[in-house]
């Protein structure tokens, strides 16, 4: 750990003395504290972080909209324009390589939720499902369930490790919630969390901001620190130690996710993809997801935060949107491609500026909550690694069954907790009368089989079943069909065996 002198020295030398100036006023164990916070901090390169943030908020990087063409349709993959047979052959090449332990699931947990405005990771969020399961607890029964179906079909027992990305604000958390619930029944040794680098915020005359007398304002690197924290915690080791050589990244909001998707992960292996993304045809113009697109022919994703509005109106003839193919964060690499991203490509990753309200202690030490933006924060971003692949395929997939994530709090009129309940009430809705069930609502009239509703719209009836007893619709019609069944109703384990006696 650093003395005073030696931080005072290192500090003075990067022009950022400041970050000392209440250091009489602190206690001993404050004193402590901020000595190992600074002693982490990579002071040699401070000089450059707080110089390039703020040449980056002076002037942003050019931006990329005339350079950008939308992805030729023929060359995405697609769920909806595939036939049942090839759709069958990517599903049973997924649950092949993943019975033979070949596929690994890493979720991306680092984020900080400040849309949500909860003070806990997201992953824990209880959206209000009948059974009250929260967003780590349907993952982690995805994966329990995916693993099953894959030895079912091919044999010998497998496993699907799930390495989760954290952060300095949700590691602990995350530790406690998983252990409190016994890892949701999968083995805590296939359960691998790990923490991503933390970067200082800097104002715009370039100086780090601190947070508190003793605290530097610190926020996590982007989700595209991934690739540096695979680095300082060994995870490629671990992968392949395993045998690991496919890696399904996903991010923690989406209630919809399929982890491991066999029918994603044979698409991608069988057409020898090193990398690929999910995408989904936008809502509309302003929906915020990145879009799938080409610069100057390298295929790569241009963030909702950086496209032109004009250029994200764009619409072609038919009146479809030109740049439709929206990133829903659900990724694929081989650990041939991220071992190549790490050994060569991490550190050309582009840094992304945003420009926060960052609170502050001023310089007589009043704590003040800025009213608007005060500080830059400079993020890299997951898919920025997509021009680096050789062979990069997009997948598009179905938004009612994929996509619903949760971004905000109730009342906004999308991507809320209420709208996400309700993509996955309407989904199990669905599958349920197609698996000839008839539900009855709440007051005894039965949904008619077409009351098919849109992506967050209230559900025709309360109707959840357990990814234990269904990952994706699978296995429903030998349980539900010809069944009458009162909502609310909750299919889990304990229901489907004695639906399976009856
Ligand atoms: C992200 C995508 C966007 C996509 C949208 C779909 C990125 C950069 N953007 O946007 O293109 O259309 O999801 O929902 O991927 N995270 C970390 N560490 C961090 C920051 C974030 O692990 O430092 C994690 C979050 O916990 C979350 C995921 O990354 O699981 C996505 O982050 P978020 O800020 O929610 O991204 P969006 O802006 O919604």
């Amino acid at each position: 750990m650093l003395s005073y002198e030696e931080a005072q020295q290192h500090l003075e030398a990067v022009g950022q003395a400041h970050v000392l100036q209440f250091w009489s006023e602190l206690s001993d164990e404050e004193r402590q504290s901020f000595l190992q916070e600074l002693s982490q901090l990579d002071l040699k390169g401070l000089k450059n972080h707080c110089e390039g943030a703020q040449r980056a908020a002076e002037c942003p990087p050019e931006s990329l909209d005339q350079h950008i063409e939308p992805v030729p349709p023929g060359s995405i993959g697609s769920v909806r324009k595939s036939d049942g047979k090839s759709l069958e052959e990517w599903e049973n090449e997924g649950l092949l390589q993943i019975s033979k332990s070949r596929v690994g699931v890493l979720l991306l947990a680092g984020g900080q939720g400040t849309r949500l405005g909860v003070q806990y990771p997201k992953g824990m969020y209880d959206v209000g499902l009948p059974s009250r399961k929260t967003l780590y607890q349907i993952q982690a029964e995805r994966i329990q369930r995916v693993q099953q179906l894959a030895e079912r079909r091919h044999g010998p027992e497998c496993s699907i490790p799930w390495y989760i990305m954290t952060s300095e604000f949700t590691l602990a958390p995350t530790e406690k919630f998983f252990k409190e619930n016994n890892y949701f029944g999968l083995k805590p040794s296939d359960v691998l969390m790990f923490e991503q680098r933390m970067i200082p915020a800097v104002s715009f005359d370039g100086k780090v901001i601190l947070q508190g007398k003793g605290k530097i304002a610190m926020a996590p690197d982007g989700n595209g620190g991934l690739y540096q924290a695979l680095v300082d915690n060994a995870v490629l080791e671990d992968m392949k130690k395993r045998g690991l050589e496919y890696l399904h990244v996903y991010c923690v909001d989406n209630i919809l996710v399929k982890m491991a998707d066999p029918v994603f992960i044979g698409f991608c292996v069988s057409r020898g993809a090193d990398c690929g993304a999910k995408v989904v045809e936008k809502a509309s113009p302003v929906e915020p997801v990145g879009v799938v697109c080409r610069v100057q022919g390298v295929t790569q994703v241009v963030e909702y935060s950086e496209i032109q509005p004009e250029t994200a109106q764009l619409r072609g003839p038919g009146g479809e949107l030109v740049f439709s193919a929206g990133n829903i964060c659900n990724h694929f690499f081989t650990r041939a491609f991220l071992q190549d991203v790490a050994e060569k490509f991490k550190d050309q990753l582009k840094q992304h500026v945003a420009l926060k309200k960052v609170p502050f202690v001023d310089s007589c030490g009043n704590q003040v909550k800025p009213t608007k933006p005060n500080g830059i924060k400079m993020e890299k971003f997951v898919f920025d690694v997509f021009p680096f692949s050789r062979n990069f395929v997009a997948f598009e997939v179905v938004r009612e069954d994929e996509f619903s994530p949760l971004k905000n709090a109730d009342g906004a009129p999308t991507d809320s907790p209420t709208t996400a309940r309700n993509s996955l009430l309407n989904q199990h809705c669905r599958w349920a009368v197609a698996a000839g069930a008839t539900l009855l609502d709440e007051h005894g009239k039965a949904v008619p089989p077409s009351s098919s509703v849109s992506v967050g719209d209230a559900p025709p009836a309360q109707c959840e079943i357990s990814p234990l007893v269904s990952y994706f619709g699978e296995g429903l019609d030998q349980l539900l069909k010809e069944r009458t069944l009162k909502t609310p109703f909750i299919l889990d384990e304990k229901r489907a065996s004695e639906l399976q006696a009856q």
